[in-house]
């Protein structure tokens, strides 16, 4: 069983959570376009923004993050070497357990794996979030989200 280490309360979260985004691709994110700095990503970590904030950790290994924002919404990012493995399963339950429902998930329309992930996990499509931007954020199918 994975254990949910509050991000603040591990040593060194925030290289770990650093890591975590430059690892993620374009395609994943609606709320992420371009990678901030370090200085940047740790202002934000301190500023304590999610209404929970955790560390996905097995068998003391960091696998992943999982936070629930002040308006109920999740995020969910696992390492790509551990993805499939169960932990995003597990970091949904745990934050269903502790918080309650309803829960939302905000999710790209080019990342079709992540909404698989969800749509097993029992949620179900809410609405459609238009933007005109000019920017073409691409399009993944791959095995991890
Ligand atoms: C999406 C994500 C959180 C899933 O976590 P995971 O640990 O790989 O998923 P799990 O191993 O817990 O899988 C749970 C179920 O979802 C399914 N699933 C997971 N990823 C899937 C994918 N890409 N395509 C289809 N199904 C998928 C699994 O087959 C499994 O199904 P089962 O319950 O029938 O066995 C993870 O791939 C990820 O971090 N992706 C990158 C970031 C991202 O897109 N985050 C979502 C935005 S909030």
């Amino acid at each position: 069983m994975p254990l949910f280490l509050d991000v603040y309360d591990v040593t060194g979260s925030d290289k770990f959570l650093f890591y975590l985004l430059a690892e993620r691709e374009n395609y994943m994110n609606i709320s992420h376009k371009g990678m901030p700095t370090f200085d940047e990503h740790y202002t934000f970590v301190q500023s304590k923004p999610y209404e929970d904030w955790r560390i996905i950790e097995d068998g003391g290994i960091l696998r992943g993050s999982v936070y629930l924002t002040h308006n109920r919404e999740v995020g969910i990012h696992i390492l790509k070497a551990y993805c499939g493995m169960g932990y995003g399963k597990e970091a949904i339950d745990f934050m269903e357990k502790k918080h309650g429902l309803p829960i939302y998930a905000n999710i790209s329309v080019n990342n079709p794996g992540s909404m698989a992930f969800f749509d097993k996990r029992g949620y179900r499509r809410l609405q459609e979030t238009w933007i005109k931007d000019g920017g073409d954020s691409g399009s993944g199918d791959g095995p991890c989200g």
